[in-house]
C-alpha cells in the first residue's frame, strides 16, 4: 500500500496536464510521475528498449502497458518513504491500464480530468514547439493527429469506469483560474485522507 493520496491527471495531449501538475508540486509537494517524461528518460538512456519505445511514440500511438507500468512502479517505489502524494499524469490512457494500475500498485484517490477542444490542444501544443529550443519528436502536425485519435479513441470508456472519483474540470481557461479548481479537490481529498488516518 502508498498510504498517500494517488491522483490520476488525465486530458488530451497539449490540455494542461503538466502546466497544473508543476503548480500542484510547488504547492502541495507531490511527487509528479509523467508517463510521457518517464518514458522519454528511457529513450534518452539509448537502451534498446527505448530505441523500441521511441518508434511508437514518434507515430503518437500507445507504447504498451508493461513498460509504462514498470517505470511508474519502480519511480513510486523509489518516493514511497519521502512521498506526500503521488500525481500519476497521462496514465491510464487506456481501460485495462487503470485497472492494471490498481491492482498492482493501489487505487487512485482522486482522478482530475482536463477537458480540451482538439483547437485548443493543438494549438498550445504548437505554441510549446515553436517557443521551445528542443522540440519534442511527437509534437508535429502529423503526429498530433494520430495522438489526438488515440485519446479520443481510449477516454470516454477510462472515465465511464471511475465516474465517482473524477473531476472534469474545463482546461480552456487560463492556467490561474483552472488551478483554483485544481485546489479546491486537492483540498478537500487531503481532508478526507487525514479524517481516515484519525478515525483508523
Ligand atoms: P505525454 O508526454 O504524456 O504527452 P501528452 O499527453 O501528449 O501531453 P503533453 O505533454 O504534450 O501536454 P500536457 O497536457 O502536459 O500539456 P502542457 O502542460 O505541456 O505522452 C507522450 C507519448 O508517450 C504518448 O503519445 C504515448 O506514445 C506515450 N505514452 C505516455 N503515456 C502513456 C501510457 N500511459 N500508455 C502508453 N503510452 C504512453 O501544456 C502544453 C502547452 O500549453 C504549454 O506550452 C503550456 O504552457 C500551454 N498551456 C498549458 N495550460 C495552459 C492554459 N490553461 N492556457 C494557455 N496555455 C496553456
Amino acid at each position: 500500500m502508498v498510504g498517500v493520496p494517488i491522483v490520476w491527471i488525465l486530458g488530451g495531449p497539449g490540455c494542461g496536464k503538466g502546466t497544473q501538475c508543476a503548480k500542484i508540486v510547488e504547492k502541495y509537494g507531490f511527487t509528479h510521475l509523467s508517463s510521457g517524461d518517464l518514458l522519454r528518460a528511457e529513450v534518452a538512456s539509448g537502451s534498446d528498449k527505448g530505441r523500441e519505445l521511441s518508434a511508437i511514440m514518434k507515430e503518437g500511438k500507445l507504447v504498451p502497458n508493461e513498460a509504462v507500468l514498470c517505470l511508474l512502479a519502480k519511480a513510486i517505489a523509489d518516493h514511497k518513504c519521502d512521498s506526500k502524494g503521488f500525481l500519476i499524469d497521462g496514465y491510464p490512457r487506456e481501460k485495462d491500464q487503470g485497472a492494471a494500475f490498481e491492482r498492482q500498485i493501489a487505487p487512485a484517490d482522486l482522478i482530475i480530468y482536463f477537458d480540451c477542444s482538439d483547437e485548443v490542444m493543438v494549438q498550445r501544443i504548437m505554441g510549446r514547439a515553436a517557443a521551445s529550443t528542443e522540440v519534442r519528436a511527437d509534437d508535429n502536425e502529423a503526429t498530433i493527429k494520430t495522438r489526438l485519435a488515440t485519446f479520443r479513441t481510449n477516454t470516454n470508456a477510462i472515465l465511464e469506469q471511475y465516474t465517482e472519483k473524477t473531476i472534469t474540470l474545463n482546461a480552456e481557461r487560463s492556467a490561474d483560474d483552472i488551478f483554483v479548481d485544481v485546489q479546491r479537490a486537492l483540498d478537500c481529498l487531503i481532508q478526507k485522507k487525514a479524517q481516515a488516518v484519525a478515525s483508523a
